[in-house]
């Protein structure tokens, strides 16, 4: 959790104040000592105050006892532990009931006091980490291998490895599957941050409010729905990283907020007038360009400057070949793994119209075949045929070929029921009048399957099962 806690002593008395200032500073803690009430409010309000002391019996016509539900209103998540003369127990235990953690009988033990404040400051800590626990837990033991054979890469790789452990931000950028969140655990788990937390936010996600309570957190009332305080991202992520995933879809206003923490590594909660200091690692991520969002007034240059301080484009799958079989094996493992199979491999024609697709997914494209492959098989080498039979992967072929021959080579004008036509014909006759109609209609299904007379899930079938491909619409590389 956090290195330094912030501890407020409020008692009339010089020398209690002195001397628990001086025992405190020694056991690491940041101690502000007052004897006034108003004061005592004043500095909770400005400063992070983590844990109080409170001497009931303040001078004055507002006790220590009115602070106490004064203070935790300002601050639900404060400790507070009561000081109280022998006497008064029943004010103590009062005071409990007000919210008070804990009370200290006088004169002082320190030593107990200490042991008093320690005690809540990790329980309130175990509360709030118990919400991100499971989430955490769940990251850990997430893989965080970066698999490549790829030269480029791997001298990226390279230079990730000398500066993973400064901290400053990184930016990756690529298409959608080209694996941009597994780089950044990559960055996070083998750095010396890795006993910290990887927290990722996605910015295209959430609404403008949501993303910004998400990031810094906000306090309770500060807006409709804002039920109780919150915890933002960034104060969660203290200490480790935060990925925040799609940064070009981050609205200008969130933009200039964001480059406020990150030249001032502080913020403020939605809501709240503290400033908050936190310790975090950017790594952001988008599939935009930036550069181009820039020139267009879209994405802030001066925080451009402030993410791209180190940036790795990863390429696209199908400009690095090498990678299909070493991701393939790797993949293989993990579905064993998980589905408890044997898969040894693919059969060389598999990995052959592997290697030739054009992967508008990336490796999220890949690492879905191969998850369906292992899944649906009962081989051990599982061949071409079996993906493309159970439709697990349709290899782009021959559709060239189709494309060259000449459509007035068939007289579609003359088939009536088309309907009939198609069940009759051989499948490469069906497939050409499919492709016919498919282009006619400028590939909209919808409306192709009604001149046909079959269902649009019908055509959906015959386009998969007949090696249809979509010509116009593949992206181009
Ligand atoms: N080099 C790699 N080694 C191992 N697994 C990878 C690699 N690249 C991608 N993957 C896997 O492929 C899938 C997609 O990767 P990831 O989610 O990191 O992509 P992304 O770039 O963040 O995609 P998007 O832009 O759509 O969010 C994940 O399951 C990831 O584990
Ligand atoms: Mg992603």
């Amino acid at each position: 959790m956090k290195d330094k806690y912030s501890l407020l002593i409020i008692d009339d008395e010089k020398g209690i104040q002195h001397g628990l200032k001086t025992f405190f500073n020694k056991r690491g803690f940041n101690v502000f000592t007052t004897g006034k009430y108003d004061e005592a409010i004043r500095i909770v309000k400005e400063k992070n105050i983590d844990a109080a002391v409170v001497d009931i019996r303040l001078k004055g016509n507002k006790n220590g006892i009115d602070l106490i539900s004064e203070l935790k209103k300002l601050e639900p998540d404060i400790i507070e532990i009561v000081i109280t003369g022998y006497s008064s127990v029943d004010t103590a235990v009062t005071s409990m009931k007000l919210g008070a953690s804990d009370y200290i009988v006088k004169p002082i033990d320190n030593q107990k006091l200490l042991d008093a404040i320690v005690k809540n400051l990790e329980m309130r800590n175990l509360k709030n980490e118990n919400i991100f626990l499971r989430n955490e837990i769940l990251s850990r033991y997430d893989s965080f291998d970066f698999i490549t054979e790829n030269e480029e890469l791997k001298a990226e790789l390279r230079k990730i490895d000398r500066i993973k452990d400064k901290p400053i931000t990184v930016l990756i950028t690529g298409e959608t599957g080209t694996g941009k969140e597994i780089l950044s655990r990559y960055i996070h788990f083998t750095s010396n941050r890795k006993d910290k937390r990887f927290v990722t936010i996605n910015c295209a996600a959430l609404s403008r409010e949501l993303l910004l309570s998400e990031l810094f957190g906000h306090e309770k009332g500060s807006f409709t729905g804002a039920i109780e305080r919150k915890m933002g991202k960034f104060e969660i992520a203290h200490g480790g990283t935060l990925f925040l995933d799609e940064i070009g879809d981050m609205s200008l206003n969130i933009q200039s907020k964001l480059l406020r923490v990150i030249e001032e590594n502080s913020f403020e909660r939605v809501g709240g007038t503290k400033r908050i200091e936190v310790d975090v690692r950017l790594i952001a991520a988008t599939n935009k360009d930036l550069r181009r969002m820039m020139k267009e007034g879209k994405f802030r240059e001066d925080l451009y400057y402030r993410i791209a301080v180190f940036s790795v484009n990863i390429p696209p799958l199908r400009d690095r070949p090498e990678d299909i079989p070493i991701l393939i094996r790797h993949f293989i493992k993990k579905y064993n793994k998980k589905y408890n199979k044997n898969v040894i491999d693919l059969n060389n024609d598999a990995y052959n119209a592997l290697i030739s697709h054009n992967w508008p997914g990336n490796v999220r494209e890949l690492e879905n075949i191969v998850n369906q492959a292992v899944l649906l098989s009962d081989s051990e080498i599982i061949n071409l045929d079996e993906l493309v039979n159970g439709r697990i992967f349709i290899p782009i072929q021959n559709d060239k070929i189709l494309q060259n021959e000449r459509k007035d080579d068939f007289e579609f004008d003359k088939i009536k029921d088309l309907k009939m036509a198609i069940a009759n014909l051989s499948k490469d006759y069906e497939k050409k009048i499919l492709h016919y109609y498919l282009e006619k209609n400028n590939f909209n299904k919808s409306k192709t399957a009604r001149e046909l007379g079959i269902t649009r899930k019908t055509l959906d079938f015959k386009i998969r099962s007949l090696n249809i491909q979509d010509i116009h619409r593949r992206p181009q590389s």
